[in-house]
């Protein structure tokens, strides 16, 4: 059974291999220096066996899919009247490095950089000025929760992180923007890093393959048996992860491949098939809403192969 899962998700890839077009993201310039053929796919079932092929090990930084766990983490550790007092949760139809927000102020969504910059926020004592020891142990909250989701401990890489804290002034922006609207209510040079520094955090495929199987599963890690969020997070989290994860390309993605997901400008795609798998993707070509132009196309293969769309 295992080898023929493994010959299968070989196959799926043989089919993806040749669609190498797109652009590795350079606005961070550690990330143009990785290697463009990169390819790996893995998927964790209900018992927690992980199934994978290709650079299932290659580590690559999370970017964006760390953004539906700091959301997580901010559900459970704010509750949700605060967190959606902050965050809203409709799809943007924008860019996710858009420096927009809704009628009433708030970011439109935790997946676009507005929001997620917000919820790190969340994270920090909500005063004007935090010291680097605060964010420190905010970050170590961080890297727990990340490492309880993939059942292993992450590490950070430390030079995705000073490149994008050395470039990052579009989010910086945002930040500020967020401060002018009375919406970001601490230190936004504080919220910044936080959010420079789970982006950079290393992943697999195999690890956001667990990371997605735990969500799928209501929250409870299949192979280490832990409860890390609740269920009624673990439902929001796929909810907005459903109608925003894909940015821009949301509509498209849902309706092709019919599954909750989120993107990362490191080339990796999180999809959850909620109650029964997570599915974890690496391919760093991007497409122009910065989703992995591999990821999308294995992802639909797969969807259409085995059934996986949800309507
Ligand atoms: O905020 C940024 O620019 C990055 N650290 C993360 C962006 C990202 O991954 C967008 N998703 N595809």
């Amino acid at each position: 059974m295992i080898s023929l899962v493994d010959g299968y998700l070989g196959r799926i890839m043989l089919d993806c291999q040749a669609h190498l077009t797109g652009a590795v993201a350079d606005y961070i310039p550690e990330l143009a220096a990785v290697d463009p053929g990169g390819f790996g796919l893995s998927m964790c079932v209900h018992d927690g066996h992980v199934y994978s092929h290709g650079d299932s090990a290659a580590a690559f930084t999370i970017q964006s899919i760390s953004k539906p766990l700091t959301y997580a983490l901010a559900l459970g550790r704010r509750g949700f009247a605060t967190i959606d007092a902050a965050i809203g949760v409709e799809p943007s139809g924008e860019a996710f490095n858009e420096i927009s927000v809704d009628q009433r102020r708030r970011p439109k969504n935790p997946m676009i950089n507005a929001g997620a910059i917000l919820a790190a926020s969340m994270l920090l004592p909500q005063e004007p000025t935090v010291s680097s020891d605060t964010v420190d142990a905010a970050f170590a909250d961080v890297v727990e929760f990340y490492s309880a989701c993939a059942g292993r401990r992450l590490g950070l890489d430390e030079r995705v992180y000073a490149s994008e804290s050395a470039t990052g002034a579009r989010n910086r922006a945002i930040a500020y923007m967020l401060v002018s609207f009375g919406a970001l209510q601490t230190d936004p040079d504080a919220a910044i890093d936080l959010y420079f520094r789970q982006c950079s955090l290393q992943v697999t495929t195999d690890d956001l393959a667990v990371i997605g199987c735990t969500i799928a599963n209501g929250g409870v890690n299949p192979r280490t048996g832990r409860r890390v969020l609740d269920q009624a997070v673990a439902q929001r989290v796929l909810s907005v992860m459903t109608t925003c994860g894909m940015y821009d390309g949301a509509g498209d993605w849902v309706t092709r491949v019919g599954l909750p997901a989120k993107s990362g400008v490191g080339g990796g795609i999180l999809a959850i098939l909620p109650g029964q798998l997570g599915i974890g993707v690496y391919s760093p070509l991007l497409d122009e809403h910065g989703n992995s132009v591999r990821g999308v196309d294995t992802c639909r293969h797969l969807s259409t192969d085995l059934g996986l769309h949800m309507f």
